[in-house]
């Protein structure tokens, strides 16, 4: 794992959105995994703005998001469907049969899950994984105790995810309490991860999934056994790491990172 700090939010996201741009130029077939919340709709209006002035090409990419709300219909403004196509997908030549999200209509909720995992397998994995991270810890919906084997399935959100994410409901009793998410042993198979925070309300969490032991109790410190993961953050979202001098360092020193310096 590596960790990178930038000064600001919008330079953290600026960040993982160029390293998305880089992988999609290299790569023009690229599987991304994606992430949704507040914190990536900064990365996914820099990727648009790459694509509109800078020809970013997403026409043969392919696209498999963590998780979906469990009872709530595409066309639902909360559901993670909306979310993608107004973000993303509605402003860039990406194919919409190449995007691909749980569905959490489905009749048989447990036979959507595993052919989500199916269908990944097919496309021949995730290449690059875009991650955020919840205040409880949860990388997708994969709340504390998560096994760091699991996959795709139905997890019940906790108290503090129906409060984190109630703002976008509008009130708490509106937040489904069940969703559809890749487990995170789904996550770790991705060939390379990287995980972007901001705000001081990251800080703690971010401290415990990159500086502390690894536990089931806090999904994203699991990204520890990665072999090829990038925790992004903002200054703010750093600032109760202990060793951020040395990140600095390595932002500063290694060769992998001069262009983007
Ligand atoms: C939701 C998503 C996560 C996301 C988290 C953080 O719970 N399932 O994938 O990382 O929100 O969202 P925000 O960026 O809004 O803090």
């Amino acid at each position: 794992m590596e960790v990178i700090i930038r000064p600001g939010a919008g330079d953290a996201g600026n960040l993982a959105a160029r390293l998305m741009g880089r992988s999609l130029r290299d790569k023009p077939q690229i599987v991304f995994g994606l992430a949704t919340g507040r914190t990536m709709a900064r990365v996914y209006a820099i990727l648009v703005e790459m694509h509109k002035t800078g020809g970013l090409d997403f026409s043969l990419a392919s696209t498999f998001n963590l998780d979906e709300y469990v009872g709530l219909p595409p066309e639902d403004a909360q559901s993670y469907r909306h979310y993608m196509d107004a973000h993303l997908f509605g402003q860039v030549n990406i194919d919409l049969r190449n995007t691909c999200l749980p569905d959490g209509m489905a009749v048989d909720l447990n036979a959507e899950c595993e052919r989500y995992e199916r269908l990944m397998a097919d496309r021949g994995g995730i290449d690059f994984q875009l991650l955020g991270i919840g205040r409880s810890g949860h990388i997708g919906f994969n709340e504390p105790l998560s096994a760091m084997f699991s996959r795709t399935r139905v997890k019940a959100l906790t108290p503090e995810t129906v409060e984190q994410n109630a703002v976008q409901f509008g009130s708490r009793e509106r937040v489904p309490r069940h969703a559809i998410t890749m487990g995170v042993g789904t996550i770790l198979d991705a060939k390379r991860c990287v995980l972007l925070a901001t705000g001081l309300e990251k800080a703690d969490i971010v401290a415990k999934a990159v500086e502390g032991p690894i536990t089931s109790m806090v999904s994203a410190s699991a990204l520890q056994m990665h072999r090829r993961c990038t925790v992004i953050v903002d200054q703010d979202a750093a600032s109760r790491l202990e060793h951020q001098e040395y990140y600095r360092w390595i932002f500063q020193n290694e060769p992998e990172w001069e262009p983007y310096r």
